[in-house]
């Protein structure tokens, strides 16, 4: 089982973003928590953080090229309204889950739309850790 787990703009900031949607919680343990809830049977992960979207671009074809069986994704602020990320995602034929650390429905109306949630196979939004924590679960599932 090949998994990525890739985290778009501004969230290598968390410990310094507002805490009333992210909480204290800082980018180095939020991947630590994950990397501790990651099952045995998955093998290696990669992780990938980038505030560029051509950069995310490039590592999804990467990926998609090294026939990844499945990613993670928190596209940050690109989540909105990138197209680009959108058909990135499409031409990944593994298993795609969007995660979002806060509520993306109870923020500002812009958060409401979701361009790249919709080449996914799930979204998950406002669980904090717990959003990625669940997808994890949701992949053993499929995966074991
Ligand atoms: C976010 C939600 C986005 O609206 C925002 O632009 C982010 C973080 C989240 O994890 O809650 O940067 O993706």
């Amino acid at each position: 089982m090949k998994l990525a787990i890739i985290n778009g703009p501004n969230l290598n900031m968390l410990g310094y973003r507002e805490e009333e949607h992210y909480g204290t919680i800082t980018y180095d343990r939020l991947i630590d928590e994950i990397k501790n809830d990651i099952p045995d049977s998955f093998g290696n992960v990669s992780f990938f953080q980038s505030n560029s979207e051509g950069e995310i671009i490039g590592f999804l074809h990467e990926i998609t090229l090294e026939k990844y069986d499945a990613l993670i994704i928190n596209p940050g602020a690109y989540a909105h309204y990138s197209y680009a990320i959108y058909d990135a995602l499409l031409i990944f034929e593994g298993y795609k889950i969007e995660v979002h650390l806060s509520n993306v429905f109870e923020r500002e109306e812009f958060r409401r739309v979701l361009v790249t949630a919709n080449a996914c196979d799930n979204m998950i939004s406002g669980l904090g850790a717990k959003s990625y924590l669940n997808a994890l679960e949701e992949l053993e599932n499929i995966f074991g």
